[in-house]
């Protein structure tokens, strides 16, 4: 009877469907690996302004996070693991890179996943 209680939770767990891809590229895009995608491209990807100020010369300077939903996989795949002055660099799987590129697409392009009937 031990041996059984000790297994039971591990078989829930084994459940693929328990949580969606979708729930999954959620968790992802918004906190994958403790710095969220959503903090500079927005909630559902649609770009979003990360700063405002005025440098200097007294220029005002704008720094947008860019409208990234029509990012395809690959796009995404190379972003994330280049250097750059303001987005960090991600050491993510391709699994987890999948997961947020398929989040991005079914959050804003839902007619897309429509099953045929
Ligand atoms: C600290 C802010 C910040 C975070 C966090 C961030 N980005 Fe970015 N990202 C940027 C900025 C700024 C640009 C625009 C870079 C440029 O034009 O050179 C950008 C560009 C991109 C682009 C477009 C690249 C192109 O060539 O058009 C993609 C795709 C992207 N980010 C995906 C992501 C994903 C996915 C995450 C989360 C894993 C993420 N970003 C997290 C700031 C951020």
């Amino acid at each position: 009877m031990r041996k059984l209680l000790f297994l039971l939770p591990l078989s829930i767990f084994a459940d693929g469907d328990f949580i969606t891809d979708f729930e999954y590229g959620m968790m992802l895009y918004n906190n994958p690996r403790g710095i969220s995608c959503a903090v500079c491209h927005g909630e559902s990807a649609e770009g979003k302004k990360i700063v405002e100020y005025i440098d200097n010369n007294g220029k005002k300077v704008v720094i947008n996070g860019v409208d990234i939903r029509q990012k395809t996989l690959l796009e995404i795949s190379k972003t994330v693991a280049r250097n750059h002055p303001i987005m960090p660099k991600y050491y993510l799987t391709e699994e987890e890179i999948k997961a947020i590129h398929y989040y991005i697409q079914r959050k804003n392009f839902p007619e897309k996943f429509l099953k045929m009937k």
